[in-house]
């Protein structure tokens, strides 16, 4: 490229909200969301899904998405939204999601595949490599340790380095050598002291030196907070456009703490992707594929055999039966197409119960009227608390759906419920049902899956990607989960999920079917394990076989890790072998010590189960290795200081990094009134409060497209300097 090094910076910062600048034979590069379908936005973009989109097809969120355990599903998901991106002339899909739900308390786990680094790796590698099938770019997101939504644009992860490789990076890992994509968000967060899009160790060492990435790094959006510094890094592009970037990159150059050749990097990669072509392959997907997601997304907790449906006087009662729950809120929100619902699909007679959320004495009236005659109850309830830039207190189901389930099962002792939602929730209202089907959010054909796996037409053959715990702080993370908004540490290490050896609810893995299955004849050896499935039911179905492989006791592993499954459709009486061939990831650990990852010499007990706490099968394997590695050293996590500078009176004297909710404390009364009546106004809103919250003042660069002087005069003003900041404002001025 000829331009200076000074024109070349316009290609390290956006050009608007969804696009980079062309420039001197770099192609313009579109983004668009999202994990659950396009959410493409031609007129005022936004990063919360607040602003509206072009109609798309809405299917399963990551968290249902990986309840099939189905490869080949996740495949066909990720290239039919990558047509859908193609057409609407979009370069670059921000999905797959690869976040470990660390706590289900994380508002954002709907978006995230698994608690588990080896099915959130493989699941999202497939959808990744079916966007890419179709001629877009899949952008792996948000690398790494974005695990929880309040603060993330402050907050500070502190990670051992044997936890952060082998349950946080290990999804990103699998997914850059399985599926080559041409991007990486960076995370908002930071890790272990330094932002992610500043993150030298986690751009250029791990990303590019060891998992040999050669695509372009993108920030998430307002996710940078020093330009130069982040190029130095490895940070490709910036995104959205931000107005004091220039500046801080021409001021680096000045000073030589940014070199030039930096700069040529980030272009040169840019350029690589701006300009390459990629063709859609000619792949067809199966007919009506948003309801095969959903029938496979859908997972059968509880069954005394009421299900399937026996019987014709039936009653649905709650809102979601009328509008079920399809997604989450936030950036991955899709304008769907369209949304069936159960109420209209189904030949029963139908009650809300409820309504807005709130109990309503008619409508309960009328729905307890109609359970009390009818021979079986279907009674739709949905969790709260999906969304973006928000977490949950508890798992707490709403207390008025409970309310009423338990004046239902007085009435009526047959009732079914359906569940929707993207997380973990308490269930310990479940005991007096019969059956209960988490049907996840499943996209716009949900009700037509549910309503055919209601009525037996398709056998449920999900299984959980996520532990639902007895009790919420039966789970290490919770201890460590809402503690100091600039910082978390991971005290719980690998303990994650079911690897903590919580006693579950419902298993990770877990998932009951219409018919039995029977697992036997297992061989392994150091290529891998077969082993026979046979149907020994009378219907058709699906069964997720998973493979655990736990390590020898000098390697420190919390618990066996999930090494492998395989998804087997039977008919009655039909058996099959199964192969689960080993691979790179099988029976590594990671030596913190010395920095790499090595085989500890032992005994592998490799197990075949059915859900993480129902193994079926057992055999063992000797290995050579290393001695051992060490456990992850959790107990000196030390967060980096962040401190806020302060005047003698303690009131906070604001900078660019000051985050809004601090501004609130401001040596200027108008800064302190500014904060305060910002987030009074959207305390409503807990996608935009939270995400309001902590916001960095610099972030009004970005969405809020404000010029660098104009920025600057209003820090004044917070700090109490009125005239010097008025005068900013007026203050004539070429850039920024
Ligand atoms: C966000 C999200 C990211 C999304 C981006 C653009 O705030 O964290 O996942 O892709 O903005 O909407």
């Amino acid at each position: 490229m000829n331009g200076n090094k000074h024109e070349k910076t316009e290609l390290l910062t956006g050009k608007d909200f969804w696009n980079t600048a062309s420039f001197d034979g770099v192609k313009s590069i579109r983004f668009s969301d999202g994990p659950s379908g396009l959410r493409a936005q031609e007129g005022k973009g936004d990063h919360l899904g607040l602003n509206g989109s072009a109609p798309a097809t809405c299917f399963p969120a990551h968290s249902a998405l990986a309840q099939s355990w189905n490869r080949q599903l996740c495949f066909e998901v990720g290239f039919a939204i990558g047509n859908e991106a193609k057409r609407a002339n979009v370069d670059i899909l921000l999905a797959p999601d690869l976040n470990i739900k660390r706590s289900p308390l994380c508002g954002r786990n709907f978006e995230y595949f698994s608690e588990d680094a080896y099915l959130n790796g493989f699941t999202g590698a497939s959808f990744a490599r079916g966007v890419q099938s179709a001629g877009v770019c899949a952008c792996l997101k948000h690398y790494a340790a974005n695990n929880k939504e309040r603060g993330r644009m402050v907050c500070d992860s502190v990670v051992d380095e044997r936890t952060l490789r082998e349950i946080y990076l290990t999804a990103f890992e699998i997914a850059v050598k399985e599926a080559n994509p041409a991007a990486v968000m960076t995370a908002y967060n930071k890790l272990n002291g330094t932002y992610c899009s500043e993150n030298n160790l986690l751009l250029n060492d791990i990303l590019r030196g060891e998992w040999g990435f050669d695509g372009i790094t993108v920030s998430d959006w307002g996710g940078t907070s020093n330009r130069a510094k982040s190029c130095k890094a490895g940070l490709d592009i910036e995104m959205p456009a931000c107005k004091l970037s220039y500046a801080e990159v021409v001021a680096a150059l000045k000073e030589g703490t940014l070199d030039e050749s930096a700069i040529e990097a980030c272009t040169q990669r840019i350029k690589k992707i701006a300009n390459s072509e990629r063709a859609a392959q000619d792949i067809c997907v199966r007919e009506n594929l948003v309801k095969k997601c959903a029938e496979e997304c859908a997972v059968l907790l509880k069954n005394d055999g009421t299900l399937p449906l026996k019987n014709s006087n039936i009653v649905i009662v709650g809102e979601y039966a009328a509008k079920p729950l399809i997604q989450g809120g936030g950036s991955s929100k899709v304008n769907p197409k369209a949304a069936k619902n159960l109420k209209d699909i189904l030949p029963y007679k139908f009650a809300y119960g409820y309504k807005g959320g709130k109990a309503k004495r008619g409508l309960e009236k009328k729905a307890l009227k109609l359970c009390k005659t009818a021979d079986t109850v279907i009674y739709c309830m949905g969790a709260v608390g999906d969304f973006e830039g928000a977490d949950r207190k508890d798992l707490r189901m709403p207390e008025n759906q409970v309310r009423l389930l338990e004046k239902i099962v007085k009435l009526n002792k047959r009732v079914v419920v359906v569940l929707f939602g993207g997380c973990a929730v308490d269930t310990s209202w479940d005991k007096d049902i019969n059956a209960l089907l988490y049907a996840g959010l499943s996209g716009q054909d949900c009700a037509a899956a549910i309503a055919d796996i209601l009525q037996g037409k398709v056998n449920p053959s999900g299984k959980l990607a996520e532990t639902f715990p007895q009790d919420l702080n039966d789970l290490p993370s919770t201890q460590n989960f809402n503690g100091n908004p600039y910082y978390t540490l991971y005290r719980e290490g690998m303990r994650v999920g079911y690897l903590s050896g919580v006693k579950a609810k419902y298993a990770f893995g877990f998932g009951l079917s219409y018919t039995q299955f029977r697992y036997s004849d297992l061989k392994a050896d150091e290529s891998g394990a077969s082993f026979t499935i046979e149907n020994i039911g009378n219907v058709y179905g699906g069964e997720v076989a998973q493979l655990y492989i736990e390590y020898p006791e000098a390697a420190n592993a919390p618990a066996p890790f999930l090494k492998g499954f395989e998804k087997v459709f039977l008919n009655a009486g039909e058996s099959k072998r199964v192969e689960i061939k080993f691979d790179n990831y099988s029976f590594r650990s990671y030596d913190a010590k010395n920095k790499k990852w090595v085989r500890v010499a032992g005994e592998y007990k490799i197990y075949i189960g059915a859900a993480s706490d129902d193994f079926k099968l057992n055999a063992s394997i000797t290995l050579d290795g290393v001695n051992g590695v060490p456990a992850p050293e959790t107990q000196n996590l030390k967060p980096a200081e962040y401190k806020l500078n302060r005047n003698k009176k303690g009131r906070v004297i604001v900078d660019l990094n000051t985050p809004l909710c601090e501004v609130k404390n401001a040596k200027g009364t108008f800064g302190r009134l500014f904060a305060k009546a910002a987030l009074h106004f959207v305390k409503n809103k807990p996608t935009v409060y939270g995400s309001m919250e902590y916001l960095p003042l610099r972030t009004m660069a970005q969405f809020g497209k404000m010029k660098l002087k104009t920025i600057e005069g209003l820090i004044l003003i917070f700090n109490g300097s009125y005239f010097k900041g008025l005068a900013k404002f007026f203050k004539k001025g070429k850039r920024g």
